[in-house]
């Protein structure tokens, strides 16, 4: 699909549809009045019958526009006109795109860019219309011999006042840019565990710097990691016949020596918990267990497509979490890069034994700050559920600027306590920390372990155990925490650069 900014009066557009909005008590936007006094009051004697009343996702597809080029209106509510918030704009965008979904349109006029949302300005408007389109027509089409039938929509027009041009014309490049980031994490995501391996998805990562200027990478195999003294990584790659590999991406948008931006991302293409087994219900999913992995190599094409003068490394530890007669095993010791020892006594804890060994070896990259993102723990679900992704870390105004990020993204997080308290539950008899901390706070925990190898640089944690994927009849990755971290960067530049 492509997407076009539209500036010419109405009577010369052509179009499919146009989508417009109206609100409650009759108040109509600037096209629908326009629309109106064009065409014999055609919207207001429509919410005059009561076909619509303009309450929020409310849809009304009109056809037969006398004298126009126009073949139908869309009419969407927005409800009240004081009170449209940002959530409830979203809200509405996704039901007018579901609306026309299906309807075999090859072209179709957005005017919603034109809607004032208090604190949202038009680049961000155009920007969530390109990343809303983008993911409601995503299809999943790997591995189907049979292909859904494909997305008429082939041209999308984001109307706005010429005044606004070069506004929406930058949300338009953001919202490609992020578009194609979640659309590359969704992929990777979405496929099997048998297909998408670590060997296979450093292959994939190798192909999109390939195919993006100003990204490298570089990929460590089991001997490198094992010269550099990476047992806790090792020991649960140990666990499978898969070889770990350590994709290492680089971008480097800024030509002065600033420090690097480190995203490390869990790359655990399937999940079984080793010999601390699953139960078997819905462990299909944990071949979602590598979708932080996959959201930083979809964070970094974004970044690299928007040119952000900024420099960036992206750390994906990638393995399988199998039960081998070589598995770990509960009380097993292990060594990490840092010299700490780790008594695991669970294997299932293994997104932290890769994650550790990832981030001590962050450190040599004299790190700006490491921001960790990973579906880290089951227990993030039953804190916080689907809506908001965890946000622990060890530096306030980091965690600030990512809960800034979010909201600015309608990527959600949401911050839990990191207190030295919780650390006292990963005492071990044997080792110098457990790698689970009991029952109680199994998200706080985790990130307590995590913590205890992130002393020397600024660091925030990202557990997307419950964001990540839908699970249901709608089963499918999300491509989050893409908007929000990219929408970080973009910040950070702007700081950075004014
Ligand atoms: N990948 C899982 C966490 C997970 C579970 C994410 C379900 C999303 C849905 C992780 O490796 C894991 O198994 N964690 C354990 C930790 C426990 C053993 C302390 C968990 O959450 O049960
Ligand atoms: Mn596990
Ligand atoms: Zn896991």
């Amino acid at each position: 699909m492509d997407y076009s900014i539209e500036n010419q009066p109405l009577e010369q557009l052509e179009t499919d549809c146009i989508i417009v909005g109206i609100y409650t008590n009759q108040n109509l936007s600037p096209t629908a009045i326009a629309i109106d006094s064009a065409a014999h009051q055609i919207i207001s004697n429509l919410i005059e019958r009561g076909d619509i009343k303009g309450k929020n996702s409310e849809t009304l597809l009109v056809s037969l526009i006398p004298n126009s080029n126009i073949e139908r209106i869309l009419l969407v509510g927005l409800g009240d006109e004081r009170k449209l918030s940002y959530k409830l704009y979203l809200k509405a965008l996704n039901a007018a795109i579901k609306a026309i979904k299906n309807k075999n349109f090859t072209t179709v006029a957005c005017t919603l860019a034109e809607i004032e949302v208090l604190g949202v300005d038009v680049s961000l408007r155009t920007r969530k219309i390109v990343e809303t389109f983008n993911s409601e027509l995503y299809q999943i089409t790997a591995n189907k011999s049979i292909q859904p039938p494909a997305i008429s929509l082939a041209h999308l027009q984001i109307v706005v006042d010429t005044e606004w041009n070069t506004a929406a014309n930058a949300g338009l490049q953001q919202g490609l840019a992020i578009s194609e980031g979640i659309e590359l994490t969704k992929y990777l995501s979405d496929l099997a565990g048998n297909i998408c391996t670590p060997t296979y998805l450093a292959q994939q990562a190798i192909n999109v710097a390939k195919s993006v200027d100003g990204l490298s990478v570089n990929v460590l195999e089991e001997s490198e990691m094992e010269a550099l003294g990476m047992g806790a990584l090792l020991s649960v790659s140990r666990g499978s016949r898969q070889p770990a590999k350590l994709i290492c991406l680089h971008y480097q948008g800024d030509d002065s020596n600033s420090k690097p931006i480190v995203l490390v991302g869990k790359g655990l293409t399937f999940d079984a918990g080793g010999i601390s087994l699953k139960s078997s219900s819905g462990m299909d999913e944990m071949k979602y267990d590598m979708c932080g992995g996959a959201a930083v190599i979809g964070t970094l094409q974004a970044a690299a497509k928007l040119k952000l003068p900024l420099n960036i490394i992206g750390l994906v530890p990638a393995s399988e979490n199998l039960p081998d007669g070589d598995a770990n095993k509960p009380g097993d010791v292990v060594t990490s890069m840092s010299g700490k020892t780790i008594e695991i006594l669970n294997t299932d804890a293994e997104g932290r034994l890769i994650l550790c060994d990832t981030l001590t070896y962050a450190e040599r990259f004299d790190p700006e700050v490491v921001i960790d993102l990973a579906t880290l723990t089951g227990a993030c679900l039953v804190a916080l559920g689907r809506v908001p992704s965890g946000l622990l870390g060890n530096d306030d105004a980091l965690c600030d600027d990512l809960i800034q990020a979010a909201d600015t993204a309608a990527d959600s997080v949401w911050r839990l306590p990191l207190w030295e308290e919780y650390q006292e539950q990963l005492k071990s008899n044997f080792a110098d920390i457990a790698n689970i901390g009991g029952r109680d706070a199994g998200t706080i925990t985790a990130a307590c372990f995590l913590s205890r190898f992130t002393k020397d640089f600024r660091w925030a944690h990202l557990d997307i155990a419950g964001t990540a994927w839908k699970t249901g009849a709608n089963k499918g990755a999300t491509g989050r925490p893409v908007a929000l971290l990219t929408q970080y960067l973009i910040n950070c530049a702007q700081k950075q650069h004014g």
